[in-house]
């Protein structure tokens, strides 16, 4: 990877991860972040970055739905390569309000396109050029107990965030078969690590329990996700970006399925080791299972051998250390969680789990 790179979504979880990590270990690069800024974005997120990578980041205040801005953009500078993370990203949320989903995740993902593509053509096709887009295993649908997501699973999403992130799959794939934009997609499972806003299964109960508040557990507790450090996955997004074949989509997977009520239950004993709760003061004691998400898939598990095989990429974080870590950088980080939970997060949590 080299010259400049357009993300988008950068001041997001996987975003901000992605952009601090790249700029390290690729120093050809320099990164526009364009990002709206939305209740998930977070300028903190990219603060203190190291001097010496300070003149290879710009940031952009702008939203992947105005064409104006990103007509304006695309002329002005010539990018290298679009990595494409900018969306809605949290299911519950697509229950309670779907359209801004659709917005963002769907028109926005096609102006984005459209400037892309205007640009490349404008510039002769340039052979450089990539667009990576950011997917989730989510567009596969729920799995039974056994079997795995493989690149060719038929897409079946469950709700209205995993609907949107299949439309703009094939809006991306659309745009190589039709006009041969050179683009890649990969498909994730659950990522972990700081920076996580604490509306996901993880720092919510990391939160909840250094606050001793209730642990809501959706229906069970025994749906399954496969979860992956973020690191990995910001890795597994440069080898697709250099080294992956265009029009190819990648599954991206940690190999490292585990229930929701085993999460909790670790996440439990691990800060509890930490604080010095035991007895009656357990955390355990803080866990209610609660109303079940409607359409809540039952099992995710990705069949990583495609990326693994072709392009030589493999997790290399063991859960139990990068667990570890991530629960330690949100106590260390006290100030970023405290600026997060601003009005709008409180309104949210009233919101989705006062009427559980
Ligand atoms: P996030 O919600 O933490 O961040 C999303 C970012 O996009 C925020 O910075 C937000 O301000 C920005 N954004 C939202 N709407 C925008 C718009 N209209 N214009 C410009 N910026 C906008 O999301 P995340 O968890 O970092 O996920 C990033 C991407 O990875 C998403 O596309 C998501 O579908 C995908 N993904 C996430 C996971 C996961 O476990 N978190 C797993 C697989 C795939
Ligand atoms: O699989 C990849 C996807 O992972 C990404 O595409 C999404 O952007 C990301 O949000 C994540 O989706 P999930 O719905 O799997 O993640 P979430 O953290 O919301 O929930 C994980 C599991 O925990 C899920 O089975 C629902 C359950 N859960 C979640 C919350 C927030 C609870 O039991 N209680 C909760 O309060």
């Amino acid at each position: 990877m080299e010259g400049k790179i357009l993300v988008t979504g950068g001041s997001g979880f996987i975003g901000s991860n992605f952009i601090r990590h790249t700029l390290q270990v690729k120093p050809g690069i320099r990164i526009y972040n364009l990002d709206a800024l939305t209740y998930a974005g977070n300028p903190l997120n990219l603060v203190n970055l190291p001097e010496s990578q300070q003149a290879r980041y710009c940031f952009i205040h702008g939203d992947i739905c105005d064409a104006r801005l990103l007509k304006d953009l695309f002329q002005k500078e010539k990018f290298n390569g679009v990595i494409h993370f900018a969306a809605e990203s949290h299911v519950d949320r697509s229950i309670h309000g779907p359209e801004a989903f659709i917005k963002t995740n769907v028109n926005g993902t096609f102006q984005l396109l459209e400037a892309s593509l205007a640009m490349w053509k404008r510039n002769g096709q340039q052979s450089d050029f990539r667009f990576l887009h950011i997917s989730t295993d989510e567009v596969y649908g729920s799995l039974g107990a056994e079997g795995y997501f493989t690149e060719k699973t038929p897409y079946d999403p469950s709700s209205p965030y995993s609907a949107s992130k299949a439309s703009s799959d094939h809006l991306v794939k659309a745009y190589f078969r039709t006009f041969g934009l050179p683009v890649l997609v990969t498909n994730c499972s659950n990522n972990y690590g700081p920076y996580q806003f604490p509306e996901k299964l993880i720092p919510l109960m990391i939160l909840n329990i250094l606050e001793k508040k209730e642990l809501p557990v959706y229906g069970d507790g025994k749906n399954v996700r496969d979860w992956l450090y973020v690191i990995d996955h910001c890795e597994a997004l440069l080898k697709v970006f250099d080294e992956g074949i265009v029009g190819e989509t990648y599954n991206i997977g940690g190999g490292t399925e585990l229930q929701n009520i085993q999460i909790v239950h670790l996440l439990c004993d691990l800060l509890d080791a930490k604080l010095g709760r035991s007895g009656k003061n357990t955390s355990r004691n803080l866990i209610r299972f609660v109303t079940d998400r409607p359409g809540h898939d039952r099992r995710y598990a990705i069949d990583a051998s495609k990326i693994e095989k072709e392009l030589g990429w493999k997790a290399r974080f063991i859960f139990q250390d990068a667990i570890t870590k991530t629960l330690d950088w949100y106590i260390d980080h006290m100030d970023w969680v405290n600026s997060v939970q601003s009005g709008e997060y409180k309104k949210w949590i009233e919101n989705n789990y006062g009427k559980r």
